[in-house]
């Protein structure tokens, strides 16, 4: 019997990871397995982001290396989905640019997979299948998920905000809230499968449940999966600092599993820069939002995303920004180039930066960051701490990786068998980007 092997690559955040676990789901209940080798591959599938030109311009690269293997066999079947499939031109450039790709599909009918690769089998041109606009939420969709240690749940589709630089919200479609008795449902059944750790997820998973006709938010949401036995920790992804309630901060204080680590995305330190992104709130605001963050959750480590030369961002604006971050201390930042894109209101700004004046700030938020992550992990060293232990190492296979509750690596010595516990570690050194530790008891806590 022929065993038909797919792979699937990803691009961007862990919405699209996990989107990619679903599409896996969908394409192993068709009979497919998995295989890391392009050469061996009879289905690939390339999900992709568009946040920034760079995600978009790694998928037409990779399209360009596929060439040569689709003329080699071609019974390959090609698929591209995701974000940047969902934009109005691109289907038309994919096939003038790459025409050996097979399928062509947006985020609003992935769950229409398998129809579609059986469509593309029998096609002689491409098929294409990008639907404008979102449907209802597809539940019980087969899932593939790395087994046993951090599950994905999503509890928000889409996104309502429309900051001027973003894209998301084009190609995300609006803000829909998945009812709480399914993502509940849905976690119980993760805890008896044995997963430690929950990351629930959305583009603003702050504004849950308002589009339900039901007296629930995402307080009550995170109090509820607190309770779920099984489950040891919580995290979520990503915030909006503008819907970061108070309540949810208490939630937070006094839930046990949620994970004391916030990430708040200021995006730029200047209150006309976050203006014209249409952020809804300034810097004096996000800084006293920290203060009650830090105040009610003591140890509370906090991470942001900054974007650089937006539009008009004159050298003042830079200067409230490298300002915010001396007095917010974040513990790691995500810096990005701004990158127009096409379809938002900033693409369109006036005082677009060049290229070189761009990365000239990055560099300077780096210094400045680099600088006060390595301050903020030499905070740790001599304390001891509770990590859950992910797997070997990347770049040092010889020893184990694992993380905080505040989000931080931690690399250790230890036998493969601590993967997947939760255990004491005693933090020895710091560096800028993980911290090294010693296991202070094997057993789990
Ligand atoms: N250019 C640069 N960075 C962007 N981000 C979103 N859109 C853009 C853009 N057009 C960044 C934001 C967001 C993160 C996921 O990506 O900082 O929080
Ligand atoms: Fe990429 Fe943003 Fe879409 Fe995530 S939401 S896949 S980062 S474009």
């Amino acid at each position: 019997m022929i065993r038909l092997k797919y792979m699937i690559l990803t691009w961007g955040c862990q919405m699209n990871e996990h989107d990619a676990e679903v599409l896996a789901g969908m394409i192993e209940k068709m009979g497919y397995h998995e295989t890391h080798l392009e050469e061996d591959a009879d289905l690939i599938i390339l999900n992709t982001c568009c946040v920034r030109e760079k995600a978009e311009n790694k998928v037409y690269g990779k399209l360009g290396e596929l060439q040569q293997l689709k003329s080699k066999n071609p019974e390959l079947v090609i698929g591209v989905c995701g974000c940047m499939t969902q934009q109005p031109e691109v289907a038309d450039r994919m096939r003038r640019k790459a025409p050996h790709v097979d399928l062509i599909f947006g985020t609003h009918n992935a769950h229409r997979l398998p129809e579609l690769i059986a469509e593309a089998k029998e096609a002689k041109s491409p098929v294409v299948e990008v639907w404008e606009k979102e449907g209802a939420i597809v539940e019980h969709l087969p899932t593939r998920r790395v087994a046993g240690i951090r599950a994905y749940v999503t509890i928000t589709y889409g996104c309502n905000n429309f900051c001027t630089y973003c894209i998301v919200p084009y190609v995300r479609g609006r803000e829909r809230s998945r009812l709480p008795e399914d993502i509940i449902r849905e976690v119980q059944s993760l805890g008896e499968q044995g997963y430690k750790e929950i990351m629930l997820l959305g583009q603003n998973v702050n504004s849950y449940g308002k589009d339900l006709d039901l007296q629930v938010d995402f307080a009550d949401l995170l109090s509820q999966v607190n309770e779920v036995p099984g489950i040891r920790w919580i995290r979520y992804m990503t915030s909006h600092p503008r819907d970061f309630s108070e309540k949810v901060i208490k939630t937070i204080a006094r839930s046990a599993k949620v994970c004391e680590h916030f990430h708040l995305p200021v995006q730029a330190g200047s209150n006309t820069v976050l203006r014209r992104m249409h952020r809804g709130y300034t810097r004096e605001y996000y800084l006293e939002l920290l203060t009650k963050v830090r105040e009610s959750v003591p140890h509370a480590s906090i991470t942001t995303d900054i974007i650089v030369g937006f539009p008009g961002e004159s050298s003042e604006d830079f200067a409230d920004t490298l300002d915010l971050m001396e007095k917010a201390r974040f513990d790691a930042a995500f810096t990005f180039l701004y990158s127009p894109r096409s379809g938002t209101p900033a693409a369109q700004m006036p005082g677009q930066i060049s290229m070189e004046e761009k990365k000239a700030r990055f560099q300077k938020l780096l210094e400045i960051q680099n600088r006060l992550s390595l301050e903020a992990n030499r905070r740790l060293v001599g304390k001891t701490v509770e990590v859950l232990i992910e797997g070997r190492s990347k770049s040092d296979p010889g020893r184990l990786s694992a993380r905080t509750r505040t989000n931080k690596v931690v690399i250790i010595e230890g036998h493969e068998d601590l993967i997947g516990k939760i255990v004491s570690v005693a933090i020895k050194e710091a560096q800028t980007w993980n911290l090294t530790g010693i296991v202070t008891k094997r057993a789990e806590l």
